[in-house]
């Protein structure tokens, strides 16, 4: 039991975030939990106490705004006086191919996914260096080690977290600080019902048999935190997919086309 310790979770209303949010909890963390739906957010925190977790915050956060990123790690600071693990979870997906995405669709997705996590990293840095130590650990996904077509954009905000969470990693292991990439692979939550332009999305997963639990997701974060590791990925297929991609480009290419080749026929029937 980690006792009088203390963990941050973005976008912990609801799946991965929640799951985490409870694993931390059954293993004893004082919690701070960050969303924007605050509702939801006040039953995640009655559930965590009945888990365990000494006390729990409620605090209202839209990652995008970095000045609320930063009042969420100073508010959990000042309650609660310390941050050993902070949980950049808050994202969203946009079903959409590359070139019929919009500016402005492309420019919100990377201030939500990679911005707000950006933000997250910042502010809790400071803090886990001035203690001696801590934990960082930034959601990206499997297709952030391949692209897959239709998630362009989604895709390019989890490549962009990989290369910030190398980066940090190196910088902050002198200070006891570990960070962790963790690429889930397809998980059941609502993420497909938030996706922009989900409707799509929603019926091109809907073929996917075998997704992962959120809670098997939650409950290997928290079980590794603490324990320096550097990435986390998820499912053999997401791990198979990453291997494929590093040792042959060319024939994930030709897997990559025949699926989208079938998608784009299962949407043109669809319409
Ligand atoms: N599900 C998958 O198959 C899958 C696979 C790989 C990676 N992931 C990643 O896992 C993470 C969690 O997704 P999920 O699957 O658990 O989906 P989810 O159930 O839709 O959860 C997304 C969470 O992010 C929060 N969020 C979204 N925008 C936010 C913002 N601007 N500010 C604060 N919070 C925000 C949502 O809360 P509010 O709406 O209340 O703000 C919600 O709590 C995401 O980064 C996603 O990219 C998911």
């Amino acid at each position: 039991m980690k006792e009088n310790h203390v963990a941050i979770v973005t976008g912990a209303s609801s799946g991965i975030g929640m799951e985490t949010a409870y694993a931390l909890a059954k293993r004893g963390y004082s919690l701070a939990l960050a969303a924007r739906r605050v509702d939801r957010l006040e039953q995640v925190a009655d559930q965590c106490r009945r888990f365990g977790a000494p006390t729990v915050l409620v605090i209202p956060t839209d990652v995008a705004v970095e000045a609320q990123v930063e009042a969420l790690v100073a508010a959990t600071v000042e309650k609660l006086g310390r941050v050993d693990v902070m949980v950049n979870n808050a994202g969203y997906g946009l079903f959409a191919r590359a070139v019929e995405t919009s500016d402005g669709e492309m420019r919100a997705i990377f201030q939500t996914n990679f911005f707000g996590l950006f933000y997250g990293c910042r502010a809790v840095a400071p803090i886990m260096i001035r203690q001696g130590g801590g934990h960082i650990f930034n959601v990206s996904s499997v297709i952030g080690k391949r692209g897959t077509p239709f998630h362009g954009a989604y895709c390019a905000t989890k490549f962009a977290i990989a290369g910030l969470t190398d980066s940090l990693r190196v910088e902050l292991a002198g200070h006891n600080v570990a960070v962790t990439l963790v690429c889930p692979a397809l998980t059941e939550t609502e993420f497909f019902q938030h996706s922009r332009r989900g409707q799509s999305a929603q019926s091109s997963f809907q073929k996917f048999k075998g997704m992962m639990s959120a809670e098997a997701v939650g409950r290997k974060i928290a079980a590794r935190a603490g324990k320096p590791t550097p990435e986390l990925v998820f499912s053999a297929g997401g791990k198979l997919l990453a291997l494929l991609a590093a040792l042959s480009p060319r024939l994930t290419d030709w897997m990559m086309k025949k699926y989208y080749k079938d998608l784009s026929r299962k949407l043109a029937e669809e319409r």
